[in-house]
C-alpha cells in the first residue's frame, strides 16, 4: 500500500482523521483514497468511535481535488476502477452509520469538495473555497459531485458551479446551505471539537437512525420516507436508550447514552 499519507487518532469517542500531504495540498491520490476507505471502515467497526471528523494537514487546502497527475497518466481502462474506487470510499463515509464532520481548513476542491459533500456536517475556516472546477480539465466531477451538489444547495446552483468551475468563498458557501458554519481559521479546531464532542455524547441509536431517514428518505417519495420515518420511531422506542433519555429528562440529570 505504500507509505502513510493519512493519520488517525482517537479521543473521547472521536476519531479524527488527517490527510498529511501538505505540499500537494491534500490531493487524493489513489493511495490516499485506499487508506481513508480502510481508516472509515476501522471506524465504522470500532464501538469507541462515536464520531469522527476529517480534515487536511496544514493551513492552505481541505483537499485541492483527485490527483491531477495521476489521472492524466492513468492507463484509460483504469478509468472505471477508478471512478468505483472514488464513489465507492464517498458512499461509505455517507453511509458510516455515525456522522462524519468535514472540518474544511482552506481549498476543497473537486474531490476535496465531493468528500466534504459525503460529510454529514461541513465547517469551514473563513478562508475556505470550494467548488468543482473539473469542467476546466475536460472532466466532471466522478466521486459523487454531479449528485450530492444539487441535493445540497439545489439544482440551480449546483450547475452554476460546475458549469463556471469557480470555487465560492467560505461565505457564499454558507448563504447556500453547502457548509453550516463558518469560524476565523484559528478558531475552527475548537469548533469542530466542540460539534463533535457533543455528537460523541448524543444516542448513538438516534443519531444513526435520523441519518438513514434523512438520507434514504430525500430519495423516496413522502409515504415511503414516513415510513422509514415510522420503523425507525418504533425501534428507538425499544431501547434502553430512549429509557435513559426520557428519564434523564424527567430526573433533571445528563443521559448517559450507551447505544442500546
Ligand atoms: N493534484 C495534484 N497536485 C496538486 C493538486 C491536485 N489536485 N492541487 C495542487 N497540487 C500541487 C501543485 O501541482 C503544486 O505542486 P508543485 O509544488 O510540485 O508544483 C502544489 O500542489 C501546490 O499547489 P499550487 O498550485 O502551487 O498552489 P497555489 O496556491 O498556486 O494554487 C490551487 C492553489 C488550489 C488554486 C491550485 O493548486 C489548483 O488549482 N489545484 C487544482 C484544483 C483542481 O483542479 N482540482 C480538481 C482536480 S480533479
Amino acid at each position: 500500500m505504500g507509505s502513510k499519507l493519512v493519520d488517525s487518532r482517537h479521543e473521547d469517542g472521536i476519531t479524527w482523521i488527517t490527510i498529511n500531504l501538505p505540499e500537494k495540498l491534500n490531493a487524493l491520490s489513489f493511495d490516499v483514497i485506499r487508506q481513508l476507505e480502510e481508516l472509515f471502515e476501522a471506524a465504522a467497526g470500532d464501538e469507541r468511535t462515536r464520531v469522527v471528523v476529517i480534515t487536511g494537514a496544514g493551513d492552505k487546502a481541505f483537499v485541492a481535488g483527485a490527483d491531477i497527475n495521476e489521472i492524466l497518466n492513468m492507463d484509460m481502462s483504469q478509468a472505471p476502477e477508478v471512478v468505483r474506487r472514488g464513489q465507492e470510499l464517498m458512499n461509505t463515509i455517507e453511509n458510516l452509520g455515525k456522522p462524519v464532520i468535514a472540518a474544511i481548513n482552506g481549498y476543497a476542491l473537486g474531490g476535496g469538495c465531493e468528500l466534504a459533500l459525503a460529510c454529514t456536517i461541513r465547517v469551514a475556516s473563513s478562508n475556505a473555497m470550494l467548488g468543482l472546477p473539473e469542467i476546466k480539465l475536460g472532466l466532471l466531477p466522478g466521486y459523487g459531485g454531479t449528485q450530492r451538489l444539487a441535493r445540497v444547495i439545489g439544482r440551480g446552483r449546483a450547475l452554476a458551479m460546475m458549469l463556471s468551475g469557480d470555487p465560492v468563498p467560505a461565505s457564499q458557501a454558507l448563504d447556500w446551505g453547502l457548509v453550516t458554519q463558518v469560524v476565523e481559521p484559528d478558531a475552527l479546531q475548537e469548533a469542530v471539537a466542540k460539534l463533535a464532542g457533543r455528537l460523541a455524547n448524543a444516542a448513538p441509536l438516534s443519531v444513526r437512525s435520523i441519518c438513514d431517514a434523512v438520507y434514504r428518505g430525500a430519495d423516496l417519495g413522502l409515504a415511503e420516507g414516513l415510513a422509514i420515518e415510522a420503523a425507525h420511531f418504533v425501534d428507538l422506542c425499544a431501547s434502553e436508550d430512549m429509557r435513559e433519555g426520557t428519564s434523564a429528562f424527567l430526573e433533571k440529570r445528563k443521559p448517559d447514552f450507551r447505544g442500546k
